[in-house]
């Protein structure tokens, strides 16, 4: 390392998302172009208390802007949640002299950030993770390709539910999160939509569907957040003790990680290049203890203790079309 040139470093965490390898590539060649040495963090917070260090240069981040997932691995990582954890991995960094990091990854990914930058690191999050459960952008990145996916997988389905004259429950990721529910049952045309965020009677989905089959529809396609208060197992088990009221037999398929390991879309490729140099360009110019997310089509910074304590609440507007459009 030359006598000027400053080292920083970049990690992946919490569950790996369409678009993280992009990220990378933005931050190791926009670093590399400011005169940054960069090193890469094998499985995230998991690898920075073990110290499990490699450096990147333009030439190793070549590839895999189209790959899903993420060329450093990632972890969830128990070890961190602890003070000693957090201060270990802390010194890993001084240990090295690495004047900043770059946190790709999602709320609970930038709480460890935001602790890490309360211990005096200089450090900057992307926003980053299928479930868009964090404050501090409108979308994060990886979101939208796990919505093209489950669209793809919604419209599969209603091939074959028409054939057979069934109804589908589809249960999406998202944790506690109905964004992903939300925008794919929406775009999907969903008859009903069940997310955590709103309280629904199964009656009403049952009824749904049961006017769904007279009206002499051939299919239909209920979509669930995995962390709605009754998920498709639930619903099931449910309408398996009221089968007559549905008309349409039932199946169910839970999409689970299946989401996670597709091609990152156009969009999700574009932010995470721009959040990506752009966490750099802030790292360079001093400014850090800020997530980066994209609001109204701009990177934008906010305050990590603005974010990582917030509920992104769904966008009521939305909520109310898809119940104006599935009843
Ligand atoms: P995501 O970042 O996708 O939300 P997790 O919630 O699993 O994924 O968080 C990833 C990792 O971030 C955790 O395994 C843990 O090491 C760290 N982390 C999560 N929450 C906190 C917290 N409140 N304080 C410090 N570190 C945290
Ligand atoms: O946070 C992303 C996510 O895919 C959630 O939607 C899901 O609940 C969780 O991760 C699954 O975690 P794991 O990959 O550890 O099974």
């Amino acid at each position: 390392m030359g006598p000027t040139m400053k080292r920083v470093a970049v990690l992946t965490s919490g569950g790996d998302a369409p678009g993280m390898n992009a990220a990378i590539r933005a931050v190791v060649r926009t670093g590399v172009s400011l005169g940054f040495e960069v090193l890469g963090v094998r499985h995230g917070y998991t690898g920075l208390i073990g110290g499990d260090f490699v450096p990147l240069g333009p030439r190793d981040v070549g590839g895999i802007i189209q790959r899903g997932g993420t060329v450093l691995g990632t972890s969830r990582c128990p070890a961190f949640l602890t003070q000693g954890g957090q201060q270990a991995a802390a010194q890993q960094l001084r240990d090295r002299d690495i004047s900043g990091l770059v946190v790709i990854g999602g709320n609970g990914s930038q709480a460890g950030a935001h602790a890490l930058a309360s211990r005096g690191i200089a450090v900057v999050g992307v926003a980053s993770t299928i479930d868009n459960d964090l404050a501090g952008c409108d979308v994060t990145i990886g979101a939208t390709t796990a919505i093209d996916i489950a669209l793809e997988a919604i419209d599969r389905l209603r091939v074959t539910a028409s054939a057979h004259g069934r109804v589908f429950l589809v249960e999406l990721m998202g944790r506690t999160c109905g964004y992903l529910a939300l925008i794919a049952g929406i775009t999907g045309g969903a008859e009903a939509i069940v997310i955590p965020e709103i309280a629904q009677d199964p009656e009403i989905i049952a009824t749904i569907i049961r006017e769904a089959y007279a009206r002499g529809k051939s299919h239909a396609i209920v979509v669930i957040a995995e962390g709605a208060e009754r998920d498709a197992d639930a619903l099931a088990r449910y309408f398996a003790e009221h089968a007559e009221r549905l008309g349409f037999e039932l199946r169910v398929t839970k999409l689970g990680h299946v989401q996670r390991g597709g091609s990152p879309c156009s969009f999700d490729r574009l932010a995470a290049t721009l959040l990506g140099a752009a966490a750099i360009e802030h790292l360079h110019a001093g400014r850090h203890g800020v997530l980066l997310g994209m609001i109204d089509g701009r990177v934008t910074p906010s305050a990590f203790e603005d974010v990582v304590v917030r509920k992104k609440p769904l966008d009521a507007g939305l909520i109310r079309l898809a119940r104006a459009l599935t009843e």
